[in-house]
């Protein structure tokens, strides 16, 4: 016989005579004839109640059963003699996989999210982080919904590339080079006697690559694991993180916004439509006000200002920022979360940046100082997207990577798209695990992401 979920259990809609469950102990109570037993097996936030009576051949055992053990239970779905649950399982056999040691560090009582760091393989066992995770995977699955439905095709890039895509230089290194014995040539690394015959590194984001198929089937996304050697410890930064990057061709910066703004509001929706038991343990013991952010998300329409409005508003605002703006100056977090959580109250699209502060790729505006980039801004994270429209004119592209010192040789193949047929188009890059946060209220990346990797930490 197969085993049952309790998540269909708890929601069965009649008895059932013989179920068979499989899981982790995570709490037992002994009466004088009988114990009862509440068994989680991860399939969703609830537990199963069992009740042991001491006629079970395998009794003493049962008295035995430790938090964190695992067990199989047959018996059968009954009606709930006790508050606060419908069903319970009689059980007729209770056989014990395995028995946890008292030492099990994940006791009843609330662990604090840094303790739980330190225990990432054993957290997924706790209510909230095993909501966080079901919520992570029904979000990747509305994913590939959402882009679907639109006839957008899910493109597999490279994650080991020889270019840097943002040349913000924050790239991890890949070599099989000795390198306590480095081959050197005209007093530099010889990376010909490299693994590729070059420089290579992990991807920081999938855009040149999904460009090009943009280019070739139209409406296009990659939505896979990207890498960031940059050495800032902040809450929202991970060395390792997910992009969801569309592109799309035939497209300028106004119908790019469109689709960041679609895509945020039917993510939200559909995690609350489709994960609401795990939600409500977020808004109720996470984050007070979560059900009233995401509720504004979905029904406000996002504010689409330039950045230099955007400054003119900060430069004006009573707040003492840490960090000064004028046009010029990168938003830091501040400015984004002052402009959607105190100004605004609700998402905001800032567009047209100065090139200064973007990268060689966006397309540059008339007035030839700003370029059809796109942030979108969200409360509480700040920036969610970045994404423009993309420099379609040849000359244009080749003349910004002139100015900013790019050598052109490894880009060959991205300039050539652009004498080929070069067309209007434009995407963008969303962090996966920051719109998590959003959803869950959770307040730190390192808590949405299964095994975290940030500067000075890559234990498990
Ligand atoms: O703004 P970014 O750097 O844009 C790009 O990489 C573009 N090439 C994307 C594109 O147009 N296809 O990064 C995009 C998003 C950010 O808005 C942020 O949400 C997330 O990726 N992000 C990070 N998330 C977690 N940890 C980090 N270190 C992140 N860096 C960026
Ligand atoms: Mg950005």
């Amino acid at each position: 016989m197969e085993r049952h979920k309790i998540a269909a259990l708890i929601h069965s809609e009649t008895p059932v005579d013989t179920v068979m469950i499989k899981g982790w102990v995570r709490t037992r109570r002994d009466a004088k004839s009988f114990s009862f037993i509440e068994i989680n097996d991860g399939s969703c936030l609830g537990n199963i109640q069992v009740i042991a009576d001491a006629t079970l051949p395998e009794y003493d055992q049962v008295r035995k059963l430790t938090t964190g053990s695992a067990v199989h239970v047959s018996g059968a779905l009954v009606a709930s003699q006790g508050g606060g649950q419908r069903w319970e399982v009689q059980a007729s056999a209770i056989t014990i996989i395995s028995l946890a040691p008292e030492s099990y560090p994940l006791q009843k009582k609330r662990h604090s999210d840094e303790y739980l760091r330190s225990m990432a393989h054993l957290r997924p066992r706790t209510n909230k982080y095993g909501a966080a995770f079901r919520i992570r995977s029904e979000l990747s699955y509305a994913v590939h919904q959402f882009f679907r439905e639109r006839g957008f095709r899910y493109i597999h890039t490279p994650i080991i590339t020889g270019s840097d895509c943002e040349g913000a230089g924050e790239l991890f290194r890949i070599t099989t080079l000795d390198l306590m014995n480095v081959p050197i040539r005209d007093r530099a690394v010889d990376y010909e006697k490299d693994f590729f015959a070059t420089e290579a590194n992990l991807t920081v984001s999938g855009q040149l690559s999904v460009e090009m198929f943009a280019l070739s089937l139209g409406d296009v996304y990659t939505f896979g694991p990207t890498f960031r050697a940059e050495n800032s410890n902040t809450r929202r930064h991970a060395s390792e993180f997910w992009m969801i990057e569309p592109e799309m061709a035939f497209c300028d910066l106004a119908g790019n916004m469109d689709l960041g703004e679609d895509f945020i509001k039917a993510a939200v929706s559909f995690i609350m439509d489709n994960c609401q038991e795990d939600l409500n343990l977020f808004a109720r013991f996470v984050d007070k006000t979560l059900m009233a952010t995401l509720e504004n998300i979905t029904t406000s329409e996002f504010e689409r200002l330039p950045y230099r409005e955007a400054v003119a508003i900060l430069e004006r605002a009573k707040k003492k920022f840490e960090y000064p703006v004028s046009f010029g100056s990168d938003l830091q977090t501040e400015h984004e979360r002052y402009l959607t959580e105190k100004h605004f109250k609700k998402p905001v699209i800032v567009y047209d940046y100065p090139k200064t502060i973007k990268p060689f790729y966006m397309r540059m505006n008339d007035d030839n100082e700003t370029v059809a980039a796109m942030d979108v801004l969200v409360p509480s994270i700040g920036e969610l997207i970045g994404g423009s429209q993309r420099e379609e004119r040849l000359e244009v592209l080749e003349e910004r990577m002139d100015e900013m010192g790019l050598e052109k040789e490894p880009y060959w193949w991205y300039l050539e798209s652009r004498r080929y047929g070069s067309v209007e188009h434009s995407g963008f890059g969303l962090g996966f695990e920051r719109l998590l946060m959003l959803i869950t209220g959770i307040r730190n990346i390192r808590d949405v992401i299964p095994f975290p990797r940030t500067p000075g930490s890559i234990d498990f």
